[in-house]
């Protein structure tokens, strides 16, 4: 199981945070905080519930991690272990992770993907995500997998959709010509783009497509 204690810095201040699996006790602010990061228009049937909750911590608990920042729920990270082959980049949300149920986790999959990663708004910029997200590449690489994958929202696509297609605006953010709020988080975590996928997720925002975004164990060749 996995827990590490030390500190963020808020602007010059140390503060103490804490990364751990999240367990039953912390469903209801885990909720709590979905709402907060998913508002409309993003579909609140897609927020967690308890029961989604209840299987990550039964079926894969060392993919479900959080963190907590002066003792306070400030957000989490979900995964599941799948078998992917990078020949074939097509899916969904909702196949890939079971409709975030993960029924299908796949103990002996080659792959760590990614069903969420939420942070508190008023938790963000602190670098909590991306601390989560290197918390995961220690799963990964304790496991022994392949690769950690996800498909990263593009939210501000929806700005430039008249004139820009999706592959345009992926190679616009990662050339630095634009910036999106998670496609560009995902860059500086690491997380490096393999694909597009069309209708990955009902977000209107992202046009319903996603990046596919890989970062690879570096001890497997
Ligand atoms: C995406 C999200 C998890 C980022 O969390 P966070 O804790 O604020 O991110 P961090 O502070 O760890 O940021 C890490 C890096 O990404 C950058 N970053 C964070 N948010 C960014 C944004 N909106 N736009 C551009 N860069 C961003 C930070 O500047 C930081 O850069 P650095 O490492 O060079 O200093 C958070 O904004 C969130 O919960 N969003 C809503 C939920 C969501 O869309 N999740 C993704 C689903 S696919």
């Amino acid at each position: 199981m996995y827990r590490s204690e030390f500190y963020v810095f808020d602007q010059n201040k140390p503060v103490p945070v804490c990364i751990r699996n999240y367990t039953k006790n912390d469903f209801k602010e885990l909720i709590k905080i979905q709402s907060e990061c998913f508002p409309p228009p993003f579909p609140s049937e897609l927020w967690w519930n308890e029961e989604q909750l209840t299987n990550h911590v039964t079926l894969f608990p060392e993919g479900a991690l959080c963190i907590e920042v002066n003792g306070e729920l400030a957000g989490s990270l979900t995964g599941l272990c799948a078998q992917f082959d990078p020949q074939h980049l097509d899916h969904t949300w909702e196949e890939i992770t079971d409709n975030g149920y993960i029924g299908n986790h796949n103990p002996n999959g080659n792959t760590l993907y990614i069903v969420d990663i939420s942070v508190r708004p008023k938790y963000r910029k602190l670098g909590l995500g991306k601390l989560m997200m290197q918390a995961m590449y220690h799963v990964v690489i304790h496991k022994g997998l392949v690769r950690l994958l996800g498909g990263g929202r593009m939210p501000g696509y929806h700005k430039v959709a008249e004139t820009m297609s999706p592959e345009e605006y992926l190679d616009a953010v990662v050339k630095g010509e634009t910036r999106d709020p998670v496609i560009s988080f995902l860059l500086r975590c690491g997380r490096v783009p393999i694909g597009l996928v069309k209708d990955y997720l009902d977000d209107e925002e992202s046009h319903n497509y996603a990046a596919l975004m890989e970062w690879k164990n570096p001890f497997i060749k």
